[in-house]
């Protein structure tokens, strides 16, 4: 019987090569101990899953036949443990496979003993399988959606010829990038040089579960973090948060603007619930409401002087840390993109005069970003560009005190998830 750890690896790949769905963010949350391992197993397996495969082929007997699912899982994580995880003992990383290969759920019996026969050769030299991986096309890893993705990182920049560098960073898993709400900075936790007020562990520190579940902390990329320090110094009474959940940027948001009234919008029960619960714990007031943000506001004749639109979207800038998305679907981007803009419609329409809005999305891709400004400029000629972020944000090459209407970091020359965004601001 395989361990907890390996059958929980297991089913994360079969959720995402079966059924394409994503990881869930706490799919590890019982392994305990054996949590790094997981963690670890699941990302070589899905950051090099073309180029596990690719091995695999020319070894069976009939290399055009389709490999049951079952197989390829068994296969990879042994494969992965093999080359790359030198902590596990040939016997674990063998054993282990075989047994899941062997699975009802999780395997394709009929090939045990292929899997056997095949990982325990592997294991003859473990330092010739990694080193044959590793001279493997890292472009194999790349289906079309990441290629692309990263492409539309790029190109803004001029800077196409860096696929191969962009895609080499992503790889890495992320450093986690932490923000105090109250109190004082724990432990462990060490200013970042680079951004004023982010937070990063330090080498060796535990991750600070216990500070983060009192709610005297929380996790926030630093790209959100720098998306919210634009550059806005006019009054603002009134904030909208269109889509909160769960609920970083809205606790951003209540402490630039003290004493601004905030109302924070979301759509999901369960998640509007929590947001709710987690915005009471870190002392921060907003009236939560659950609904539909498009339909909210075309029902509503409230106003805002701050209205921050982080739309649902393809995710595309995040897959640093979901090394799964470049195999998922993909096929929801035109429903996305409506939403996208639905929103975006809704929301500017409920700008005071001088008032400002921010739409950001977590992605590269042009449709979700650019697109939706030009369209925008297009339909309410009464918006124009409002220039809030450093032009040159993460660039430290003194290109000066330059600013923007959109927020695009670069993704080679700043550590952070891949984000877009722009700002407008209604005539007074
Ligand atoms: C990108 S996340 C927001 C992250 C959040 N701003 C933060 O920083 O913590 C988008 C959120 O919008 C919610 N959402 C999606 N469609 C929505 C809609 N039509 N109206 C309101 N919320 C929506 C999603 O459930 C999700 O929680």
């Amino acid at each position: 019987m395989p361990t907890p750890a390996r059958l929980h690896v297991a089913h994360a790949l079969h959720e995402v090569f079966g059924e394409k769905g994503r990881v869930p963010d706490i799919w590890d949350r019982d392994l305990g101990e054996d949590a790094h391992l997981a963690q670890a197993l699941l990302g070589l397996c899905l950051r090099r899953w073309g180029r596990l495969q690719a091995w695999v082929k020319p070894q069976l007997k009939d290399p055009a036949r389709g490999v049951p699912l079952g197989t390829q899982v068994a296969l990879a994580m042994g494969l992965a443990q093999l080359a790359w995880l030198p902590g596990v003992s040939d016997h674990a990383a063998v054993n282990e496979s075989v047994a899941l290969a062997g699975d009802r759920d999780l395997g394709f019996h009929p090939h045990k003993g292929l899997v056997n026969a095949l990982l325990r050769r592997a294991a003859k030299d473990r330092a010739a399988l990694a080193a044959a991986l590793d001279a493997l096309p890292s472009a194999l890893d790349r289906p079309p959606a990441a290629e692309r993705a990263l492409k539309a990182a790029l190109a803004p920049h001029g800077a196409l010829d860096q696929v191969e560098a962009l895609w080499s960073r992503l790889q890495q898993p992320p450093r986690p990038a932490f923000r105090l709400v109250r109190g004082e900075v724990p432990e462990g936790l060490a200013p970042d040089p680079e951004w004023p007020g982010c937070l990063r562990l330090e080498e060796g520190a535990p991750f600070p579960r216990p500070w983060l579940e009192s709610g005297a902390g929380m996790v926030q990329d630093r790209s959100s973090q720098a998306l919210l320090a634009y550059g806005w110094d006019r009054p603002v009474t009134r904030i909208l948060d269109a889509c909160a959940a769960p609920g970083g940027k809205t606790t951003t948001l209540a402490r630039r603007h003290p004493g601004a009234a905030l109302t924070a919008l979301e759509v999901h029960p369960r998640r509007a619930a929590r947001l709710r619960q987690t915005l009471q714990q870190r002392g921060v007031a907003a009236q939560v409401i659950q609904a539909d943000a498009a339909e909210w506001l075309e029902a509503s004749d409230a106003t805002f002087d701050l209205i921050l639109l982080d739309a649902p979207c393809s995710g595309s800038g995040t897959l640093q840390k979901h090394p799964e998305w470049p195999w998922l679907a993909h096929d929801d981007l035109p429903r996305l993109t409506g939403i996208q803009r639905r929103l975006l419609a809704a929301a500017a329409g409920r700008l005071t005069p001088g008032g400002l809005l921010i739409h950001a999305v977590c992605s590269w891709l042009p449709e979700e970003g650019i697109a939706h400004r030009d369209w925008l400029a297009e339909a309410r000629p009464d918006l124009r560009p409002a220039k809030v972020w450093p032009a040159a944000l993460g660039v430290a090459d003194g290109t000066g005190r330059e600013v923007t209407d959109l927020f695009r970091p670069h993704p080679l020359r700043w550590e952070g998830e891949g984000f877009q965004a722009f700002a407008v601001q209604r005539s007074s």
